[in-house]
C-alpha cells in the first residue's frame, strides 16, 4: 500500500490533531543538490510517552480502540526507507510532537507529492480552531500558507467556507507553481 505525500501528510497531521495540538506545522525541503525531499510535520500536542516512542514506528502501537494496528508512521516509514531514507521521531509529553522523514528526491520508488495544497486546505477548513502553518522550499524558491495570516485577509469570512476553501486551494497550488515543485 504505497501512499503519495499527500496521504502521509492527511496522516500524520490527524495525529496531532488526535493529540489535541492547537498548531501544526508541516513543512517539505526539496534539495536537487543532495537529492533529498524532507517531510517534517510538528505539532504542540500531548505528546509521546518514552515507552511507546521507542516502538512508535511498529504498526503494533497505537492507542487505537477500534483495531489493533495503526499505520500511519508504519507506512511512511517504510515509504522513507525504501527510497534510502529515514523517519524519526521526537517528543516531548506535554510539549509536542516532531515528526521527520526523508526521501530521496529522484528515487524511483519515491512517489508523487500528490495533492498538497488540497490536503493542507481540507484540513485547515476542518479545523479552523487549530493553526496550520504549511512551508514549501524548492532550489527555486520559498512558500510559506498561514492560517494566522489568513484569517487576518479573510476579515470575518470563514476558512470552512466552500468558495472560500477553492480560492485557498488555487492560491497555493499558483505559489508551488512559481517554486517548481517536483511531481
Ligand atoms: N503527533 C502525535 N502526538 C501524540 N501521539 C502520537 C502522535 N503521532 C502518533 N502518536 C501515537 O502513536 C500511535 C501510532 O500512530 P500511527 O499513526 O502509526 O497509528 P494510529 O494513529 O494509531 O492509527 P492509524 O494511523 O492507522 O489511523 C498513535 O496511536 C498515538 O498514540
Ligand atoms: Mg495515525
Amino acid at each position: 500500500m504505497m501512499k503519495d505525500f499527500a496521504m502521509h501528510i492527511m496522516d500524520i497531521v490527524q495525529n496531532s490533531i488526535s493529540a489535541g495540538a492547537s498548531q501544526i506545522s508541516v513543512t517539505i525541503t526539496e534539495s536537487e543538490a543532495d537529492d533529498s525531499l524532507k517531510l517534517v510535520i510538528t505539532d504542540n500536542g500531548k505528546g509521546i510517552p518514552a515507552a511507546m516512542l521507542e516502538k512508535v514506528t511498529d504498526p503494533y502501537t497505537t492507542s487505537r480502540t477500534t483495531r489493533k494496528v495503526g499505520l500511519g508512521l508504519p507506512l511512511l516509514k517504510q515509504h522513507a526507507e525504501s527510497t534510502g531514507g529515514h523517519l524519526s521521531i521526537a517528543s516531548e509529553v506535554g510539549k509536542g510532537t516532531v515528526a521527520e522523514a526523508s526521501f530521496g528526491l529522484s528515487h524511483l520508488d519515491r512517489q508523487p507529492l500528490g495533492d498538497v495544497a488540497g490536503t493542507i486546505v481540507l484540513l485547515a477548513a476542518a479545523n479552523p480552531e487549530r493553526r496550520f502553518i504549511y512551508r514549501h522550499t524548492t532550489p527555486y524558491g520559498s512558500y510559506t500558507f498561514d492560517t494566522d495570516e489568513v484569517n487576518e485577509v479573510l476579515e470575518g469570512m470563514s476558512i470552512s467556507e466552500a468558495p472560500v476553501i477553492r480560492f485557498l486551494r488555487e492560491m497555493i497550488e499558483e505559489n508551488l507553481k512559481e517554486i517548481k515543485i517536483s511531481g
